[in-house]
């Protein structure tokens, strides 16, 4: 791969896969920074490593199927040792989120939720002093009532459109629900606004991930560093 910000990210994606351990129950996350990641399990797989993974998207089950990683599902695991994913930002204060550009917001959150420890993988150009200052938040919906909701969610002071798919209908998720994308600018109180979108009916989960990042490992050009929350 030429993009050298690439091997950096596959760098910080193998430090996170290397910290899971035999006999762990972990969480996998998707896009392309965790793709590196279940790679980086599945080399580790193939050396002896034995471990059970629940994935946050069907592509990433696929993948880890393809590695041979065994799967399970919350019914024998119901708490994770740890989750590991990556995000569209991070707060660099408070190491809040916003993830679900890839539409696997929900899922992700409840792995997250379920793990004891939620590690976070991006390169730099994902650390952001106010969240909302570089993409919107992606709020999964139910599609029953979805244009009331969007009028509501737009009352909370976003611009807020509906996800679309490649063919130009409306995009769905593996949940079966839809995704608004709510662009607020920079987000002056991310827990609040958080509590607000929940409260608007219709509203399965929002992509604002708040005091639930244990670390997050970040690629720069210098290297990677460690943040702590
Ligand atoms: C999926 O819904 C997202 O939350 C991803 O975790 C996020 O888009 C990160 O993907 P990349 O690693 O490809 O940037």
């Amino acid at each position: 791969d030429a993009d050298p910000m690439n091997e950096l990210k596959r760098m910080a994606a193998e430090e996170a896969a290397a910290m899971v351990q035999d006999g762990m129950a972990v969480g996998l996350g998707s896009g392309s920074t965790s793709a590196m990641m279940i790679d980086a399990l599945g080399r580790r797989w193939a050396e002896g490593l034995r471990f059970v993974g629940i994935p946050t998207s069907e592509r990433s089950a696929d993948q880890a199927r393809a590695h041979g990683i065994t799967l399970v599902t919350f019914a024998t695991h119901p708490q994770l040792d740890l989750a590991i994913d990556g995000a569209d930002e991070v707060e660099r204060g408070s190491l809040d989120l916003i993830k679900g550009l890839g539409g696997a917001l929900f899922r992700e959150k409840i792995v997250a939720a379920a793990a004891r420890r939620f590690i976070v993988v991006v390169d730099e150009s994902k650390l952001v002093d106010h969240l909302g200052s570089r993409v919107p938040v992606p709020v999964e919906v139910t599609s029953f009532g979805w244009e009331s909701t969007a009028r509501q969610l737009g009352d909370l002071g976003g611009r807020v459109a509906p996800r679309m798919d490649r063919n130009g209908g409306l995009y769905v998720t593996d949940g079966g629900n839809m995704i608004l994308d709510c662009t607020f600018g920079p987000i002056a109180d991310p827990p609040a606004l958080a509590a607000a979108i929940r409260g608007v009916v219709g509203v399965v989960e929002s992509g604002l991930f708040i005091h639930r990042t244990s670390e997050v490992i970040v690629a720069g050009r210098n290297g990677l560093t460690r943040l702590v929350a």
